[in-house]
């Protein structure tokens, strides 16, 4: 069997007792360095995730008869390999198990409720800044290419009033939440998801 566990955002007081047991009876861990490096305590045999895809799907085929657990960061089904791994393997070998998402993480310790939150992702991809704007609150994973400062470069240029709150490296003992307006947004942010909000509304 196939288990994709979402870890949550990074400490393991955020891992369910659900997904730290089928980690933990896996005989293969499946993950990226970081998420593995998390799991030190594990003593089966482990498998680096690279951007092959689907060479992992045909090695997780090949191995479904052995109980294999893929770590996915946050929860696997939001802007996780949750989506690939359902699409690509057979439905009755896979077992999802939720996580904690580093958005709601945020919103926790932020004390700011998700009623009516949009959520989505420019990681790896240029979302669509017309469309998002019109929401008044919204939270997107990122990624190194577009990050905090090139959010806050489209407020700017819209000519439009949000605040920014930036989550980076959550849960994690360098942790910093940061709560600005779009011009103070300078480069240089670590792991991170970005809130944008209309306090107008
Ligand atoms: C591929 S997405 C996965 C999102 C994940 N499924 C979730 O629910 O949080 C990776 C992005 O999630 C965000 N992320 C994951 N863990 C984080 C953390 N501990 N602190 C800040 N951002 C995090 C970052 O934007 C990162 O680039």
């Amino acid at each position: 069997v196939i288990n994709v566990v979402g870890i949550g955002p990074g400490d393991r007081g955020y891992l369910t007792p659900l997904a730290l047991e089928l980690i933990m009876q896996s005989d293969w861990l499946v993950g990226g360095e970081r998420q593995l490096a998390a799991f030190d305590d594990f003593v089966g045999n482990k498998r680096r995730l690279d951007s092959r895809l689907t060479d992992l799907v045909g090695w997780l085929t090949a191995n479904q008869h052995l109980t294999v657990t893929v770590l996915a960061s946050g929860d696997p089904m939001l802007y996780g390999i949750g989506k690939y791994l359902s699409g690509a393997l057979d439905d009755k070998n896979i077992r999802l198990v939720s996580g904690i998402s580093s958005i709601q993480y945020l919103f926790s310790r932020i004390g700011l409720d998700m009623n009516d939150l949009y959520l989505t992702s420019s990681h790896g991809k240029t979302p669509d800044f017309d469309f998002i704007l019109q929401h008044n609150k919204v939270a997107l994973v990122t990624d190194t290419v577009i990050g905090p400062r090139q959010i806050a470069e489209q407020i700017i240029q819209r000519g439009l009033r949000r605040t920014l709150i930036i989550g980076e490296n959550l849960s994690y003992a360098d942790e910093r939440i940061h709560i600005l307006a779009p011009a103070q947004v300078a480069d240089g942010y670590d792991l991170n998801v970005v809130v944008i909000l209309n306090e107008g509304q």
